[in-house]
Order: structure tokens, then sequence, then C-alpha cells
């Protein structure tokens, strides 16, 4: 019997759009398009390809599970399917929502150093505002308050250390309520997240080493996910041009597009010092929650 033959008829007998097994919930801009791009190599993986926001946007959940499953790719019984939407990391009703559609979805999370995250959040943005030629604020005038009554000594700043060091300084204090910072505080959202799903169920993925070094993390992302090693160091090259890894499958090559490791918007040193400072116990607290530690600044 001709085996292409049969193989079709077995394959559109019984391929379905099934439910993820999987959800990649965030960090966003924390290489959350490279991780799925790079679990779509395992032939028992199939990824949805646009970002789905159904459990972080009220009118998509409102279409319901039907809705959610006509949005996943078509796959073979024992395929894993996987989506992913960065917005699910900090949305506060997103963890119970996940729980509730299925309490054994294996969640991954990708985390980059959230000062480094905050400003490629804000370069996101910026871009999208330009495209549209809408004009928007320096990054540190979203990033830094200012006194009130410090309005004339706009050069003089505290040195780095977010300590004001007295009579006529200048101090400008990080603004803790600017959304971007707000998506940094890694800790907040993932202590949400462990009120609904035990720690074991949640795989974090350090950003840092997926772009110095794919493989490796790949590597231990299939054994999460209790994949049969398939990915192998050959699915990636590192190309000098695009300054990141790009990923080979049959035969092909693909380097992720132009939006995912572009130059970063400006931020002069002593503002960044500044939020590597502010976020220093938001990010000791976030190793204590996942009993990891990060060389983040
Ligand atoms: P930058 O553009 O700030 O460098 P996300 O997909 O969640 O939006 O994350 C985008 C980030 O993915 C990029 O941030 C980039 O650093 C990171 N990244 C990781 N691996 C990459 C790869 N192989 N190619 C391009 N970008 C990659």
């Amino acid at each position: 019997p001709p085996p292409v033959h049969a193989n079709i008829t077995a394959t559109s007998i019984s391929t379905a759009q099934r439910l993820p097994g999987a959800i990649i919930i965030g960090v966003r801009k924390g290489g959350t398009r490279a991780l799925l791009e790079m679990l779509n190599l395992h032939p028992d993986v199939e990824v949805a390809k646009a970002e789905v926001h159904y459990f972080n946007l009220d009118e998509n959940y409102r279409r319901g599970l039907g809705w959610y499953r006509a949005q996943m790719p078509f796959t073979l019984p024992g395929q894993l399917t996987v989506e992913k939407t960065p917005g699910y990391f900090t949305a506060p009703l997103v963890p119970e929502r996940v729980w509730e559609m299925n309490p054994a979805v294996r969640l991954l999370l990708i985390v980059r150093d959230p000062a480094e995250r905050l400003v490629s959040d804000y370069t996101q943005v910026l871009h999208n505002r330009l495209q549209r030629h809408k004009p928007y604020q320096p990054l540190e005038k979203l990033l830094l308050l200012k006194d009130d009554d410090d309005d004339n000594n706009d050069d003089v700043d505290d040195g780095g250390d977010g300590v004001d060091h007295g009579k006529g300084r200048h101090r400008r204090r990080i603004d803790p309520g600017y959304k971007a910072l707000q998506r940094s505080l890694y800790h907040v959202h993932f202590q949400r997240w462990l009120e609904h799903f035990p720690r074991e169920q949640i795989h974090v993925v350090d950003g840092e080493a997926l772009v110095r070094d794919p493989y490796p993390e790949l590597r231990k992302a299939e054994r999460f996910l209790e994949l049969t090693p398939r990915i192998k160091p050959s699915n990636f090259y590192f190309n000098a041009t695009k300054g990141f890894y790009c990923l080979v499958s049959a035969g092909h090559d693909k380097c992720l597009d132009e939006s995912k490791g572009r130059p970063h918007a400006p931020l002069r040193p002593r503002a960044f010092r500044k939020l590597c400072h502010f976020l220093r116990e938001p990010n000791k607290r976030f190793f204590n929650l996942v009993g990891q530690t990060f060389t983040w600044c």
C-alpha cells in the first residue's frame, strides 16, 4: 500500500484543535517569541503563531473556551499545543482563569533583567507610537519623578543611590506608578500565580541564558514538558549580523524579525543606576519566591 496515502488518511482523521497543554505566560520583552519558536522546533510541539490574549482580555474571555480552542493549531493526539501571551503574567485575573481551564496546565515564564526589560518595553511602545506618527515622552520623563519644590535644580541628582543628599541637591525619584516599572516587579506577579499553582508547575527560563546559548535552556524546557529530547544544538546558529542565534529546521533557517533584538532607547547611566537600585529589593523577593538567583544589575 502506498505509505504516503495511508499517512494522509490517518492525519486527516485525527488532527484537531486542542486546548494548550502548556502556556508561555510572560514576561513581556523577556524573550517569549524566541522561546515559543524554539519549542516549535520539537516535532511533538505545535504552537499558536499569534498571541491569543484570551485570559487577559475580557472581550475574548467572554467568547468562551470554544473560541479559545479555535485559536489553536491542529495537532495529532500526543502532540503538545503551546500558546504564548506575555500579558498573562501581570494581569490579576489570569492565574485563576487559567487554573479553571486546566489546573494541570504547565506554565513557562521567561525572565530577564527587569531593568533591561523596562527599557525594552519602553522601546517597543515608542516604536508603536512612532509608527502611528504619535509623539512620546523620553524614557527619563516617564521613569523619574521630580520633587515639586526642586523645580530649579534640574541638573543635580543624588548620585544614583536613591538617597537625598541634603540641601540644594536635586532629588529625582523613580516613579513607582510607571506601568513599565510595575511590569518589572516580578515578585508581585509571581506571588499571584503561586496562589493558584504549585511552584513546580511553573518553569522559569533564564532569558539572558537563552540569548547566550539557547540549547541548554531548551533542553531544560523539554524535560519540564516531559518531551522526548529532540531539539539539537544544530537547530541553532549564531547570526553575527543579527547578533542573536537563529533557528534551523528542515534545512531552512529563520531569525526572529527586526523588532526582536533592536537597539534600546537611550537612558543616561545615572538614571539606569537609579533604576537598578530601586529594583534591588524587588529582585531579592523574586529570587526567594522562585528559589533561584539571577545576575541582574
Ligand atoms: P530586545 O529587543 O530588548 O533585545 P519578546 O519576544 O518577549 O518580546 O522578547 C523580545 C526579546 O527577545 C528581545 O529583546 C531579545 O533580547 C530577546 N531574544 C532572545 N533570544 C532572541 C533571539 N534568538 N533573537 C532575537 N531576540 C531574542
